[in-house]
């Protein structure tokens, strides 16, 4: 049985947690009065100018600090994690994030990085969706579909951002508006992700969202972990359970078939914990069409409240990684489209499978699926949605 620990309160492996909720109004509360930097016992939260983009906007870095030393850095372009540095087992930090060194790498080229992904993360079939009896078209950016918002998506675009801290941690809070017809799609959304570090090494992230007109919305974190350290080769002796009995299987343009299939008897069972390239090589249709893990997987839930759907243990350095979610689906992606064509961070060359994403999201292409659980945010709505993911060591 795995012990888990959430904000003070224990759990057990495949138990609900409940966080204490974080209303708008918490968030508001804590970043009053706007400042530029601020601690709280111990942790703390800066901010410094990151470079321009090519348009000529500023682009500000926060780092979060906690007690522990654990430490994130963030910036407002795309809200993208720039690095997240975690004890391992003999207290020594590394970095467990895929990324650049500055912001001139973000601009050349990314695969997503670190971003926050929307306003539709992962796909939507054929480039476009029909709402309340409009048909909407997108850009097509992956092949003939819709991949993480269109050709500019929410990763590519400067949030305005405040620090804040309070008694749940230090943080950022990032806001946007993408206006009515933004990459095709209805409605102004206006929206607020926090990321909020706690002294438990823990990373909250928090999405809100209204919107003046029907539309979808699946916002996600998309990080490449690496809990070996950035730049330390491949995630393969990685070993990962998730609470998925079933998953969706795709077509060679890796849309879902609609169908949700179960885990049990194919290299896609993680519900007992077993390495990530164990089986990444078998001779199986979803692992070509993916070129290993690239699938959307239906957690194990009760409800809407958090659970946990994931847990990632790194042998050599012991670090841990669980991943709790209020969202139905976790995109397990094992950074197989990496082909050594990026050098990061310190000079690294990123080559296939030198990470893992675990995108916490409603299914792919869900406006186009009307078996799927439904994205679609209508005003008067609020969409809330949170991901933690928590750091540790195993023994
Ligand atoms: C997708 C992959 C894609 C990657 C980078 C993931 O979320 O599932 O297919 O290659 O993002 O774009």
């Amino acid at each position: 049985m795995v012990e888990i620990e959430v904000n003070g309160l224990m759990t057990y492996d495949r138990a609900v947690v409940k966080l204490p909720a974080q209303a708008a109004g918490e968030i508001a509360r804590l970043y009053a009065p706007p400042a530029t930097s601020g601690t709280l016992q111990g942790a703390r939260v800066t901010r410094a100018p990151f470079g321009t983009t090519p348009a000529g906007e500023a682009v500000d870095l926060f780092t979060l600090t906690n007690a522990h030393g654990m430490e994130v850095r963030t910036m407002t372009y795309g809200g993208i994690i720039v690095s997240l540095k975690v004890p391992d087992r003999a207290g020594l930090l590394g970095d467990v994030v895929l990324g650049y060194d500055s912001l001139a790498g973000y601009l050349r080229t990314t695969p997503y990085f670190g971003a926050i992904v929307g306003r539709y993360g992962n796909r939507i079939a054929h480039a476009q969706f029909t709402l309340d009896g409009a048909t909407h078209h997108l850009p097509a950016n992956d092949g003939a579909n819709t991949l993480h918002g269109g050709t500019v998506g929410f990763d590519k675009v400067v949030w305005d951002a405040e620090p804040f801290w309070g008694d749940s941690g230090v943080g950022v809070a990032f806001t946007h508006t993408s206006p009515d017809g933004d990459q095709g799609f209805p409605g102004k959304l206006e929206m607020r992700v926090t990321y909020t570090l706690t002294d438990q090494n823990q990373l909250i992230v928090d999405y809100y969202a209204t919107t003046d007109k029907a539309t979808p919305v699946n916002l996600t974190q998309h990080s490449y972990f690496n809990l070996a350290g950035d730049g330390s080769g491949d995630v393969l002796q990685q070993v990962m359970w998730i609470n998925a009995g079933r998953y969706t299987p795709v077509d060679s343009a890796l849309i879902p078939t609609g169908v949700l299939a179960p885990v049990a008897g194919t290299p896609f069972d993680f519900t007992t914990p077993t390495a990530i390239g164990a089986r990444i090589a078998a001779d199986d249709e979803q692992l070509r069409r993916g070129h290993g893990y690239d699938h959307n997987f239906v957690l194990d839930r009760a409800g809407a409240e958090l659970a946990h759907a994931a847990r990632v243990v790194e042998p050599g350095s012991g670090r841990t990684l669980d991943v709790f979610t209020t969202q139905p689906g976790l995109q397990f992606y094992s950074g197989n489209f990496l082909d050594g064509s990026i050098t990061g961070k310190a000079g690294h060359v990123y080559r296939q499978r030198n990470g893992f994403c675990l995108e916490t999201q409603h299914f792919p292409d869900s406006p186009n699926q009307p078996g799927f659980p439904s994205t679609i945010l209508r005003p008067g709505e609020e969409y809330r949605s949170r991901t933690v993911f928590a750091f540790g060591v195993s023994p």
